[in-house]
């Protein structure tokens, strides 16, 4: 009936039909054990980012303020509406109460549901502490129209650095906020997600259409500005048993996609600012992954290019990424199923790359 030890779902269909009939099964289980072996397409939007920073009193920088304002009004416009909303992390710049609580009365501008996700701009100030009180457990997971998603905190690292000798916690913050800090520390999931994760998952039929949120990459690209998760790989173990699983994250503020076995990876665009390729900065070429057609950015010395949120559809299990990008081209990444992994739907060809343009 299983494989590994795993369920599959034509096996439990077969099972609960018959149990179902004998009306043994819970409601839920019922609805379940008859549901159609196919996922039901639907779509949500997907908003990232925001770094929303506090100047004193009630000023905050507008720019930021401005880039999430926009992309909840135009969320709230999407046709058909999205069942639900991702926020993908980072509402603040700093963590502090001001910031989140003013992220949350813009995103509480949004129609239906927000799933959130914790960044670390949200987290190492007071550990997540009004993060939770405001939106409830760091982790957790929900079912919708038969695709299991998993939330995760994958912006914890090691208790010494977290615990270290800080002068204040707003050290600690200032430290996790800076890009290719020597002092910073590697993000990860950690041993006791991991834990949950496996039990979360144990309960998941194989052929479930899986979707990880997560705010750090759930693979290496560089470290040095934690576009990176330490404990990538061990994660993604526990999710090699599932025929189809994406990954979105936030964090790295710019479009990335890959392909690792069976898991899908996408980025979200910041609504606040760009973060410009490592391999910019690195010199090496291997800090992107190799599917990845980079964003072009039209005019660097604008600081709203290349911002924006996205939509997302999921079309039988597998996703295709719509970036919204308001002061820029928009782009598709989707799901390609005779190559096994996303594409661009008009870049990905060499001969279709939009030239990077300059402005001098
Ligand atoms: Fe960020
Ligand atoms: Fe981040």
């Amino acid at each position: 009936m299983s494989v590994g030890g795993r369920l599959k779902r034509r096996d439990f269909i077969k099972g609960g039909a018959a149990l179902a009939a004998a009306g043994s099964l819970p409601l839920s289980v019922v609805e379940l054990a008859f549901a159609n072996d196919e996922t039901t397409d639907f779509s949500f939007a997907f908003i990232s980012d925001s770094h929303i920073t506090h100047i004193k009193g009630r000023e905050f920088v507008r720019n930021f303020d401005r880039g999430l304002i926009r992309a909840v009004a135009e969320t709230n416009l999407l046709h058909p509406r999205p069942d639900f909303v991702i926020y993908g992390g980072d509402i603040a710049q700093l963590g502090t109460a001001a910031e989140i609580d003013h992220g949350l009365d813009i995103l509480g501008g949004l129609r239906g549901d927000v799933h959130y996700v914790m960044g670390e701009h949200d987290y190492y100030l007071d550990l997540g502490e009004h993060w939770e009180r405001r939106l409830g457990p760091q982790h957790y997971s929900f079912d919708h129209k038969g695709v299991h998603f998993v939330v995760l905190n994958s912006i914890l690292t090691h208790d010494a650095w977290t615990h270290g000798p800080w002068d204040s916690p707003m050290a600690r913050m200032n430290e996790m906020a800076r890009l290719d800090n020597p002092d910073g520390s590697p993000f990860m999931v950690g041993e006791t997600q991991r834990a949950w994760l496996k039990r979360d998952l144990e309960q998941v039929y194989c052929d479930t259409p899986i979707v990880v949120l997560s705010h750090s990459p759930l693979q290496k690209i560089y470290r040095g500005w934690n576009f990176w998760t330490e404990d990538a790989e061990a994660v993604q173990t526990l999710l090699a048993p599932f025929r189809k699983v994406t990954v979105l994250y936030g964090h790295v503020h710019q479009i990335q996609y890959n392909q690792i076995g069976n898991i899908s990876f996408h980025a979200a665009m910041a609504t606040a600012w760009p973060w410009p390729y490592p391999e910019s900065y690195s010199q090496q070429a291997s800090h992107l992954p190799r599917l990845t057609v980079p964003m072009n950015r039209a005019d660097p010395f604008f600081e709203r290019d290349a911002t924006g949120w996205q939509f997302v559809n999921l079309h039988t299990g597998n996703i295709d990424v719509h970036y919204q990008l308001p002061d820029n081209s928009p782009r598709v990444v989707a799901f390609d199923t005779a190559r096994g992994h996303p594409v661009d739907r008009h870049h990905q060809d060499p001969a279709h790359r939009l030239p990077t343009q300059d402005h001098y």
